[in-house]
């Protein structure tokens, strides 16, 4: 998908002190081990090293469906509680809602007049998506420009780093253009470029070996209870052809192992199963068992956490208002500057 993509924007560069970090999700269902492999493992080793702020795409989420806005809605506070839950700190990391942030709206008008149809329609993950979601012909138009909007989300915040999955590379190159083509406009450098950071880990596929998504309840929620957990990874797919304990199996492509490599704590162990596995003699079940306590152990206190949360909904609340005043000054500032390359009055 993102094979057209230029080298450098792909780059595995490591943040600097001086980095300005800003990513986000669409509220649209619990966050999954996806998130948590993909990108939120790397903003918790960021936070606190550099400026970071978390934005709750909800905007971004009703363009593909404006038909669920209550589902959108309620979870605005389901996503800050998976961040805060998985260990981000408001204090150390601002938590932003979209919507609530208008000079994001206006970046985004602007913009608008700085990319083509063309270049939208080239957009790989955007064309993939409107693939999958059977847009065909019937594209709505706030859904063809979300990359625009994500390029306002990304320059609201000046950011120079943001830690996403491979399939947004295509979101920060169209971004990049942008930020050039607003510098030109404005005779000076105003909007800085930025790089994403991609995570070590390869993207974690569903239980089915799908692509991971909310729709197809292949994915495994950091809500998970520890049900959950056991019904999810004793669906995963392993290898078709390892039919007894004794004959070898094969570890690419084998589900288990994918999640076994992102989460298990102990990779030599993991290496030594995957000879073990390769070389026949040993049974899917103990597989599975021993990725269902590392996912136990894993998700078991961002479970709790989660629960005291729930109980306290004032706390993220302000969590998410007293985040979104912090985010509206940044965003103001750089509109400011932005209407300022268009002409128009600070
Ligand atoms: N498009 C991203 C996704 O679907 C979410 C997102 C919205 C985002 N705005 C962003 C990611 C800004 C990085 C930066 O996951």
């Amino acid at each position: 998908m993102s094979a057209n993509i230029p080298a450098h924007t792909a780059s595995h560069t490591r943040a600097d002190a001086t980095d300005v970090i800003l990513t986000g999700d669409r509220p649209t269902g619990p966050l999954h081990l996806g998130h948590y492999a993909g990108s939120l493992r790397s903003r918790l080793t960021l936070q606190g090293q550099c400026a970071q702020t978390l934005l709750i795409a909800d905007l971004q989420a009703l363009t593909d469906s404006t038909g669920r806005a209550a589902h959108v809605a309620r979870h605005v506070p389901e996503v800050a509680i998976d961040y805060i839950a998985v260990g981000i700190d408001p204090a150390l990391t601002t938590i932003a809602v979209q919507s609530r942030l208008a000079a994001l709206s206006e970046l985004t008008v602007l913009y608008m007049n700085l990319v083509t149809i063309a270049r939208l329609e080239r957009n790989p993950t955007v064309k993939a998506e409107i693939e999958l979601r059977g847009f065909e012909r019937d594209i709505p138009a706030g859904f063809l420009c979300y990359p625009v909007s994500q390029a306002a989300d990304i320059t609201g915040f000046r950011a120079t780093l943001v830690p996403v999955g491979d399939d947004q590379l295509p979101m920060i190159e169209q971004t990049n253009e942008i930020v050039r083509r607003v510098n030109r406009l404005a005779n000076q450098t105003i909007l800085p470029e930025c790089r994403a950071l991609l995570s070590n880990t390869p993207r974690l596929p569903g239980v089915d070996g799908r692509k991971a998504s909310k729709s197809l309840g292949n994915a495994i929620p950091l809500n998970a209870t520890t049900d959950d957990i056991h019904r999810l990874v004793q669906a995963m797919y392993t290898d078709p052809g390892h039919v007894r304990a004794s004959d070898p199996g094969r570890v690419e492509g084998n589900v288990v192992f994918a999640y076994l490599d992102a989460f298990d704590p102990d990779s030599t162990a993991v290496q030594s199963l995957k000879e073990r596995y390769r070389a026949g003699g040993l049974g899917d079940a103990a597989l599975k068992r021993r990725l269902e306590d590392v996912l136990e152990a894993l998700i078991a206190p961002i479970r709790t956490r989660r629960a005291e949360l729930e109980r306290d909904r004032a706390y993220v609340m302000d969590v998410l208002r007293t985040g979104s005043e912090r985010a509206n000054v940044t965003t103001e500032a750089v509109l400011g500057d932005v209407r300022g390359a268009f002409a128009l009055d600070a």
